[in-house]
């Protein structure tokens, strides 16, 4: 059963967020379950691209409107990612640094989206079912179904996963002579909202729609940024499929990023190592405890609220130190770098992206902060318990999924509302959490033996793909 993932990210090769770590995990636990997984997502400026060793393998033309594109498939050789890696090269149109945010974004998602098909329905490798992720590639389904010059994929099937349904990528009929020739009856199928709406297209046309845990399937039935009547008519093709981590790759035992190396046995030792690194660097006290948020600063995941969280915290209590790796809205970097100053000693923050930072932080920070308004599924909590930090998570998609409260005889500490109340609240459970520590270690040596490997969700994919093919 061959499967190709069409996916904008996919580490190492691009990294934004978590789809990347979905898009470069599961298909290495796929291959696992007896199925060959493989890959194809853009081929970017930058470094990692560059420096692995390629084949071209396909070169083919694609139009857009007016516009011919010629594209080629290459061949990741080397370094070895556990699947097969394939890559669009469209000169000047897909090869820049950045992932996303450029003006022409829906141009480069359809060049990459007719690239893809244009491949799949020429080569000689069979593809037996196409797995699409988020609105970058919302539009294959569509097209497999109901554009001409793809009919020989009529009959392959599809498969949807909604990593984040706020972004949709809509675009304007103005575009619609981007797409090819189609069946003129089925332009209904793009729409959505009196535009085209690729995410709502692949709702409509995949054979099957996952997303990313079973408690975000339910909330987007209630609140999916104007989607949720359709996902509603469509939930019997709708499955809530729970993401793991790829426990290769994030082990505190092998992990090449972070300060010391731990097992099990030695995470006290070894994580003390990590967190004396980043109160070092960061000017921090290692003896409070240390609260971190890892994410990107925007409202989904309550980013807003921290710099009042910081604030009303550590005006009011000297029990703590917080660090804050991040970037996004552009008002909340500069709040959060303006509190440096007022808090220096418990408080810090570094702006951008550091993959590296990331690692030390879950290997060495005592909780981590997840005060997401919406979160479908979350991947840093899972990271957190691999690394023996404990979690303080609001109660919503993926998060409610994952993390049962301490007070619930679980492992994490978790509240109900997306307010500095609630979060402040949390951190103070969190001080006396620390300050018993012969209850954090029994926390703590819990979370280090829960298991959110891919292995069991690999194969529910893989059941949802025997029975479509
Ligand atoms: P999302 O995909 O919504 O951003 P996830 O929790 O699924 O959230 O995944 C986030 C991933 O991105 C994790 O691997 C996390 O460590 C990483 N990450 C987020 N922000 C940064 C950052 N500023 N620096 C390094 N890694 C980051
Ligand atoms: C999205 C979601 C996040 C999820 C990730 C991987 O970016 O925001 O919650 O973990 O995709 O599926």
């Amino acid at each position: 059963m061959n499967i190709l993932h069409a996916s904008f990210e996919c580490y190492p090769v691009a990294k934004v967020g978590g789809l990347a770590d979905v898009v470069g995990a599961l298909p290495k636990y796929q291959n696992n379950s007896g199925v060959n997984a493989m890959v194809i997502a853009p081929y970017y400026d930058n470094s990692f691209i560059k420096d692995s060793k390629r084949e071209s393998i396909y070169k083919g033309e694609i139009k857009i409107g007016q516009v011919l594109y010629p594209y080629s498939i290459e061949k990741i050789v080397s370094p070895s990612l556990g699947f097969d890696i394939y890559l669009v090269y469209i000169k000047g149109l897909l090869d820049r640094p950045n992932v996303y945010n450029y003006e022409d974004d829906s141009e480069r998602c359809i060049a990459f989206q007719l690239s893809v098909l244009d491949w799949v329905s020429s080569t000689d490798q069979t593809i037996d079912l196409v797995h699409c992720h988020d609105h970058h590639t919302g539009l294959i389904p569509f097209l497999m179904s109901h554009a001409n010059q793809y009919n020989s994929l009529k009959n392959t099937p599809s498969v949807l996963t909604i990593h984040n349904a706020q972004y949709q990528g809509q675009l304007s009929y103005e575009k619609l002579h981007y797409l090819p020739l189609f069946d003129k009856e089925k332009i209904g199928l793009l729409d959505w909202g009196n535009c085209i709406n690729p995410l709502a297209s692949g709702i409509k046309c995949a054979w099957q729609v996952t997303t990313v845990s079973p408690s975000y399937m339910q909330e987007l039935q209630q609140k999916a940024n104007g989607l949720e009547k359709l996902l509603a008519h469509e939930k019997n093709k709708c499955v809530g499929i729970l993401n793991g981590i790829d426990i290769e790759a994030w082990s505190p035992e092998t992990d090449p990023m972070i300060i010391k190396n731990y097992k099990s046995k030695d995470v006290v030792s070894g994580r003390k190592e990590n967190k004396k690194w980043l109160c070092d660097h960061f000017d921090l006290d290692i003896n409070k405890p240390l609260f971190s948020f890892i994410g990107r600063l925007v409202g989904e995941k309550g980013a807003d609220l921290l710099p009042e969280i910081i604030t009303e915290y550590l005006s009011n209590h000297s029990d703590s130190n917080i660090l804050i790796l991040g970037s996004g809205n552009h008002e909340v970097e500069e709040q959060l770098q303006s509190l440096q100053k007022q808090f220096s000693g418990s408080y810090n923050s570094y702006i951008g992206y550091d993959e590296k930072l990331s690692h030390i932080i879950y290997a060495g920070t005592d909780f981590l902060l997840m005060p997401s308004r919406v979160e479908p599924c979350g991947l840093n909590q899972m990271y957190a318990l691999r690394y023996g930090a404990i979690p303080i998570v609001r109660k919503t998609g993926g998060l409610k999924d994952t993390i049962i409260d301490i007070g619930d005889d679980g492992f994490g500490i978790s509240h109900n509302n997306a307010s500095v109340w609630d979060v402040c609240y949390s951190i103070k459970r969190g001080v006396n959490l620390y300050n018993d520590q012969k209850k954090y270690r029994e926390i703590q040596k819990q979370i280090l033996a829960i298991d959110h490997s891919w292995d069991r969700s690999a194969n529910q994919y893989v059941t949802i793909y025997k029975s479509l093919i």
